[in-house]
Parts: structure tokens; sequence; C-alpha cells
């Protein structure tokens, strides 16, 4: 196991970003790094028609999760694996259909939480530890390896829908109507991902990202409800346990909620949508974690001086501080792979630019 005290990892530098530290140039890595843009990920994917099998062999998720960082040597490695293993872990079938994203068998009341299993599912997940526990062998030791999890809400967006939704009508109206059984479901997910956290923790991972993409389509008094709150038991329980390791939440679209979900949530970083304003984030929650983003994806993928003047912009703004370089969402599968080269260049010679 990692121990964050082994002078190894002081001098990683997204560990120190995230301890504070204001590094030029800032240390990087990208939200879903590994993935279809690359023609080594796809060469494997052709073979491995399932993905959460591809999840679950060990050795699989940890080559995928090596691939971007043989390539690009970001500071970060972000285990290969998805945030809806938990859904599958708590016995909810999941299955990836091609072009189509994740497809589950609904959840949809108070009977169905009784189904789940929470008792098995960390013995489920067992793979993806034995995953982590590979990586962080392999890593060289100037990189980080980053854990993640969906957050509560997020992962009950895609188990009540039932995959992706447009409108999220099913959730909400469970979670609008009927707030003690949707707070059950959302307890038993706190729970799963307190200890699939901590576990991936144990085997290894030196950070966690707790993604909640979906937390921006909720109003306030919701947000506080299904975002800050359970957010912020995790972040706790966590911290009872592994006190320096830090935790990255992105709570993807909380515009003008991302200060009180800093504020409130106890998170080390705060990872930025493309929306966010830059001169925003520096002013209002730079002093408060430290920040990660935005670059839009659309950015990256077109390349050129789009690309050159956005990571220009963010560097001469946020690098004053504590900053770590990221997309505002994950890489796009059309992106071609010499774009992120360029972009690791760019960020290189950042203290020429900015
Ligand atoms: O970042 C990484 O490289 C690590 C791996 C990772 C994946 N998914 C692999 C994946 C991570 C961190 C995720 C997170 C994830 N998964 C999120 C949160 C981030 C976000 O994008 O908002 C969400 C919402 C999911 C659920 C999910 N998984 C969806 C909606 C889809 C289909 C859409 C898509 O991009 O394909 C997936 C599939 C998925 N997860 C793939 C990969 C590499 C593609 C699978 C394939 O090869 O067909």
């Amino acid at each position: 196991m990692l121990d964050c005290d082994t002078p190894n990892c002081k001098t990683k530098p997204l560990l120190r970003a995230l301890g504070g530290e204001t590094l030029t140039p800032p240390p990087w890595w990208l939200m879903r790094q590994a993935g279809r843009y690359l023609p080594e990920y796809r060469a494997i994917r052709a073979n491995a028609p399932d993905f959460v099998a591809m999840c679950l062999t060990p050795a699989v998720a940890a080559e995928l999760t090596l691939q971007p960082v043989r390539r690009y040597h970001m500071d970060g490695a972000i285990l290969f694996s998805d945030i809806l293993m938990l859904a599958h872990a708590l016995g909810q079938k999941l299955f990836f259909r091609e072009g189509e994203g994740p497809v589950l068998e609904r959840i949809d009341g108070h009977a169905d939480i009784r189904r789940l299993k929470p008792g098995q599912a960390m013995s489920r997940l067992d793979p993806i530890f034995d995953a982590v526990h590979r990586v962080a062998e392999a890593l060289d030791p100037r990189t980080t390896l980053i854990g993640f999890a969906g957050s509560p809400w997020t992962v009950a967006t895609y188990m009540v829908e039932g995959g992706v939704s447009k409108d999220f009508r099913r959730v909400k109206r469970w979670a609008y109507r009927d707030t003690d059984s949707f707070g059950e479901l959302i307890d038993l997910l706190v729970d799963g991902t307190v200890d699939f956290l901590a576990a991936q923790m144990a085997a290894g991972a030196e950070v966690v990202q707790l993604f909640d993409s979906w937390a921006g389509i909720l109003p306030e008094r919701a947000f506080e409800r299904w975002v800050i709150e359970p957010t912020k038991r995790i972040v706790a329980a966590l911290k009872r346990r592994f006190p320096d390791h830090p935790i990255i939440g992105f709570p993807r679209g909380a515009g003008l909620l991302y200060e009180r979900y800093v504020l409130e949530t106890g998170v080390d970083g705060i990872g930025l949508d493309a929306l966010v304003p830059v001169g925003y984030a520096h002013a209002q929650l730079q002093p408060l974690a430290t920040v990660q983003g935005n670059i839009d994806p659309m950015v990256l993928l077109v390349g050129g001086a789009a690309l050159e003047t956005s990571v220009r912009e963010l560097c001469r703004t946020l690098d004053s501080g504590p900053f770590i370089l990221n997309l505002g969402h994950g890489v796009l599968p059309e992106t071609p792979p010499e774009n992120v080269t360029a972009l690791a260049n760019l960020i290189a010679g950042a203290n020429n630019i900015a």
C-alpha cells in the first residue's frame, strides 16, 4: 500500500497541488483519458465485447489504466473502470450497448431497493481492487494513482432511469415525491461509495475523485439534499479512515452552487466543468480548494490555435494558485490522439506562455 508519508508521495506533483502548493507547469491528467480515442484501447476492446467483464478483469483494467500514461506521461493515472460498477456489484443488471451507453434494469421504488444486495457488493468489486494494486506496483514514482466512484445522486440517476436520460423525469419524480424512500437508496449508495473508495485507497489509490456528472440538473434545495449532504458524509467517513488522502469533487454543471459545494463538503480539490468562468474560479474557488479543469473537450478535439489559446488563458489565470489542468468533462472518442501530445507540450511550456 502506498502511504502518503513516504518521500515519493511528497514529490508527486498532483499530490503537492492537492496539498495546496502552486506549481508551474501545473500537474495534469484528463477525465476519460483511457478510451476509444486511443487505437490501443480499441484494439483491446475489439476482442472484449463485454465492457463490464473488461472492467472486472484485473490485468485488462490495469493495462487500460496505463495506456494513456505510457503515451503522454500525465501526472495522474485514473483507474480504468466505470461509475456504474457499484450498481452492478449491488446486483443490478448492467450492459453497455455499442454506441448507446449503459442499459440497466430499472429501480423503481422501495421494493426494488430491498432487492439490492449491499452485503455482497465489496466482494464482487474485488477484481477492481486487484487492478488498483497492479497499477500501483507498475506506476513510475512521479505519477499519482487516482481512484474514483460516481456520487450517489449521479449513480442513482442511472439506476432509476435505466440508462442515459434526457429529462431525468423518473428520478426527479421519485426524489421530489417520496424523499424518505429515495433517501434510502441514497443512504445505501453513500455506504457503498465509502466502502468502495476506502477499499481503492487501501489497494493503492492515492487520490479519489467523486464524479457527480448530473449534479447540475437539481435546483438549490434538492442540490443540498442529494448532492451536498451525501458528499459531505462520504468525505467525512473517508477522512476518518484515510486522513491524508485527498478527495476531488466534480459536481458538473453546479454553476452558482459550486461555492457552497466546496465550502460544505470539505473536498480538497474541485473539478470545474467547461462553463465555469476561470476568473470566477480564481477569485471565488481557488482560495477554498485546489481547482481542477476546465478545457472544453471540444477544444481538445479541434486542437490547433483553439487549444493553444485555451491553455494559455487557463494557465495565466489559475497558475498563481493550487491548480491541476484537466478538461471540463471527458475526452471525446473522436479526439485525434496527437492533440493530446500537443496539449502535453503546451503544458510543459506553460512557464513560457503565461
Ligand atoms: O477516465 C478514465 O479514463 C477512467 C475510466 C472511466 C470510464 N467511465 C470508462 C468508460 C471513468 C472515470 C468513467 C466515469 C463515468 N462513467 C461517468 C462519469 C464521467 C462522465 O462522463 O460524466 C459516467 C456518467 C459513466 C457512465 C457511462 N459509462 C456512460 C454514460 C457510458 C457511455 C458513454 C460513453 O462515453 O461511451 C460509459 C461507457 C464507458 N465508460 C466507456 C469507457 C471507456 C466506453 C465503453 C466502450 O468502449 O464502449
